[in-house]
């Protein structure tokens, strides 16, 4: 039998439901309370997707702006820097400040320490913050702070899939930008209304791990 240990736990904000940090032999897991595994060590081939595959797209990285909410385990963080220039300028919003203590800690080797990286700003608090202030500013924004549009880490999060959210978004993206989103599973009632905003939708079917078993679901949309 598998043994784990338990580092931390995490409450979030706006909620009652707790984030929990445990530890296996080689491998390290986020819990949701409740039960639901959030994130893990093993598997982030779709998180890695989420920050490469929008990068890799624009016509100059080299001085990109990019947004990513949350940080989770740094993946998504880490595959962006990897795809973007040297003068690029990387915010990574997180809401838990733990989930941060985190990564500078044990669990930052399995992403390569993206935060100690200069190109890289913390933004502590909701993700959805930034969208509503800033203006033409981001080149990619790639969002993956929850489960899926329906918010299941904290209600509130609905917000950031519904069409108010995605319209500050486009706000805060410059007008040759690129919005992405990370969900669990297909969602056609997503899908619809990233088009009913006027925009240009690629649904991406990306394995959680080499090239087999399960799926996750990655929108890019642009104008
Ligand atoms: C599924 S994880 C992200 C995984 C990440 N893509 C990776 O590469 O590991 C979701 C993260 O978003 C954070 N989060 C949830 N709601 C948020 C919000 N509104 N603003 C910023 N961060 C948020 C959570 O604390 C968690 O760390």
């Amino acid at each position: 039998m598998r043994h784990w240990t338990l580092l931390g736990e995490a409450p979030i904000p706006g909620g009652d439901k707790k984030l929990a940090l445990y530890q296996g032999k080689d491998d390290f897991f986020i819990k949701l309370s409740g039960g639901h595994e959030l994130m893990s060590t093993r598997k982030h081939g779709s998180e890695d997707a989420l920050g490469a595959i929008p990068c890799q797209r624009l016509q100059q990285s080299g001085q990109a702006r990019v947004l990513i909410g949350g940080l989770g385990m740094g993946f998504t963080l880490a595959a962006a820097l990897a795809v973007v220039g040297s003068q690029a300028e990387l915010t990574v919003a997180e809401l838990i400040p733990e989930v941060v203590e985190w990564n500078r800690g044990p669990l930052g080797d399995f992403s390569g320490r993206p935060l100690d990286d200069p190109r890289t700003r913390v933004h502590l608090g909701d993700v959805a913050k930034l969208l509503r202030q800033k203006r033409e500013f981001y080149d990619v924004i790639a969002l993956d702070v929850d489960n899926g549009p329906e918010g299941l880490t904290r209600n509130t999060n609905t917000w950031i899939y519904s069409e108010p959210g995605i319209t500050a978004a486009l706000s805060a993206l410059r007008p040759d930008g690129i919005l992405a989103y990370w969900s669990a599973s297909p969602d056609r009632v997503f899908h619809d209304r990233l088009r009913r905003c006027g925009l240009m939708v690629e649904e991406i079917s990306v394995h959680a791990h080499g090239k087999k078993g399960v799926r996750h679901t990655i929108w890019l949309a642009s104008f």
